[in-house]
């Protein structure tokens, strides 16, 4: 601790040295004798897994009014032997944005939310500390044909999301968010500020999709819009086991990736009681979709292609593909779309995720089997999330960007389980009990790699070694199963990019050593 202290005095002393504006910086750090330091720290954490006390802390919180202060923090960051993590909308599943056991600062980038949309060459820059639903929310206020092919929860910040890939309901039309990033701007480790032309094309594809945290800070990056209908269509059809939801999964994992591409339908799957009276529970299918395109083209499509779900006219809306953003956040029918500005999520909850890509649908047995997991005590509150891929992710090659999960998969499953109490042995329940349906789906999904999505970050699929010196061989057990063959590439990338691993983390790029 005494290390730390004067560490931090240093870094402090440091960063008001180095700031242009001495006033405006003193403003913006946070230590632990502040009273607003907690509340800070705490604002945009999701998963309440890393809120304990024993949670490690960061020293110094930084929240950046531009671009300057950034770069001074990294600086004295060096200079003073701390770790920078930083942080943009917070949704990091294992909290390595805001969590380290080494003395570090947050740089959180909250302050730094500016959009600017250019309606007319259908582009838009947006900085990193925006989230998602605030950008939609901007493009929507110029166009109803206009919309961003991201995610869905709109508190999900556009920094750690875009430069992990990031998807939502129009992957099949559009790819990901990282497919139309055109232009990015990025803090290295030097402290220069670089745009696409300046950083050259190696450390721009890296950033799209092999995570941000390994290279630098990002500051903004330029987008393609892409063209949305004046309405969309949106259904949710709930199937239980006693209405066929076996038969309908199992149908569904072979047609839906096969779909036109302007129909996304994914299945959420959950435990519900049978009859909502406290009594027997039963698994509960949803299948929620976006079709991009009106009702009456909708239906003779799905009655070609799926009459078993039983698709009417009386399940389907048609709404603009903003309110469809309200729709599939879980607002009510009528919201104003003002909520997409707030950065507060509805409700945030202790939780462990994972993810798998399917090749081959899952056979009925196989399903059966997950079903007894999900009648366990634990599974009363998992959820898995099944994601179609195919249409235009079948288009675009394995190494366009470092995000390598394209031709050849049916769909993406997410798991995720949750719970209420903090108590150490109730997470330990609950993370044994993904682990084991984790366990149970190895033969189901993928292999060699066994892959995972970044964005979905898992730290049970491998982790660097804690001294920051990790070999090309150990960090390749987790860095293959995100990236597969893309690994090497982004090894190289960071090697020149940040030859002295300053920039790094449990799941950050490793560097070849000097030899190599
Ligand atoms: P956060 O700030 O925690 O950063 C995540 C990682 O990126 C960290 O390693 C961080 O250091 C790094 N980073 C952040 N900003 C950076 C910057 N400016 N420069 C360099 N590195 C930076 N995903 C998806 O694809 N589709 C979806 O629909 C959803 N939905 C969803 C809902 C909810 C409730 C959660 C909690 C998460 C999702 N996600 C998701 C996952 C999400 O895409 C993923 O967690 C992103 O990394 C979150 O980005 P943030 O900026 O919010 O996270």
């Amino acid at each position: 601790w005494a290390t730390s202290a004067y560490t931090h005095e240093d870094f402090l002393q440091c960063l008001s040295l180095h700031s242009q504006n001495t006033t405006s910086i003193s403003k913006v750090i946070y230590t632990p004798t502040n009273s607003s330091y907690l509340s800070v720290l705490n604002f945009s954490i999701q998963n309440l897994r890393f809120t304990s006390p024993s949670t490690p802390k960061p020293l110094v919180i930084v929240t950046p009014l531009d671009e300057s202060q950034i770069q001074a923090t990294i600086y004295c960051a060096k200079t003073h032997g701390m770790e920078i993590r930083t942080r943009s909308g917070g949704h990091d599943y294992e909290g390595l944005s805001y969590v380290s056991e080494v003395p570090f600062v947050i740089l959180d980038l909250i302050n730094l939310h500016s959009i600017v949309v250019d309606a007319e060459n259908g582009t838009a820059w947006v900085q990193s500390g925006a989230t998602i639903g605030q950008l939609y929310y901007r493009i929507a206020e110029k166009s109803r044909n206009y919309g961003f092919p991201a995610g869905v929860c709109p508190t999900v910040g556009v920094g750690g999301h875009f430069s992990g890939g990031g998807y939502g309901l129009m992957l099949r039309k559009y790819g990901l968010a990282a497919d139309n990033v055109i232009d990015a701007r990025i803090v290295d480790v030097n402290g220069n500020i670089l745009d696409r032309k300046s950083m050259g094309e190696d450390l721009f594809w890296a950033i799209r999709g092999g995570g941000g945290a390994s290279f630098g800070v990002i500051l903004a990056w330029k987008i393609n819009l892409v063209v949305v209908p004046s309405n969309v269509t949106v259904f949710t059809i709930d199937r239980t086991l006693e209405q066929n939801a076996t038969n309908l999964i199992h149908k569904w994992q072979s047609i839906a990736p096969k779909f036109p591409q302007e129909l996304f339908i994914r299945v959420i799957i959950s435990r519900v009681d049978s009859n909502h009276d406290d009594g027997e529970d039963t698994i509960q299918a949803s299948f929620n979709s976006m079709y991009l395109g009106g009702i009456d083209q909708l239906i003779p499509l799905m009655q070609e292609s799926f009459p078993e779900l039983g698709l009417t006219r009386e399940d389907c809306t048609e709404m603009s593909w903003i309110e469809s953003i309200l729709y599939f956040a879980g607002f009510p029918s009528g919201s104003s779309l003002d909520v997409l500005l707030n950065r507060t999520q509805l409700s945030t909850p202790y939780f462990k995720a994972k993810s798998d890509y399917v090749k081959e649908p899952i056979p009925l047995f196989g399903w059966k089997g997950i079903w007894d997991l999900f009648f366990k005590d634990e599974g009363e509150l998992a959820v898995m999330i099944l994601s179609p891929y195919g249409g235009k992710m079948d288009e675009i090659s394995e190494s366009s960007i470092p995000f390598p999960h394209r031709a050849g998969n049916l769909y993406k499953i997410q798991h995720l389980v949750y719970w209420e109490a903090e108590e150490a042995e109730e997470s330990e329940k609950y993370i044994n009990w993904i682990r084991k349906l984790y366990s149970y789906m190895a033969p189901y999904v993928s292999k060699f790699p066994r892959a995972a999505y970044i964005n979905y970050r898992d730290l049970d699929v491998g982790v660097n070694n804690k001294n920051g010196n990790t070999s090309y061989a150990q960090a390749s057990i987790w860095g293959m199963k995100y990236f597969k063959n893309n690994f090497n590439r982004l090894v190289q990338v960071k090697t020149k990019a940040d030859p002295s691993n300053f920039f790094k983390n449990e799941q950050s790029i490793p560097i070849l050593p000097s030899w190599w």
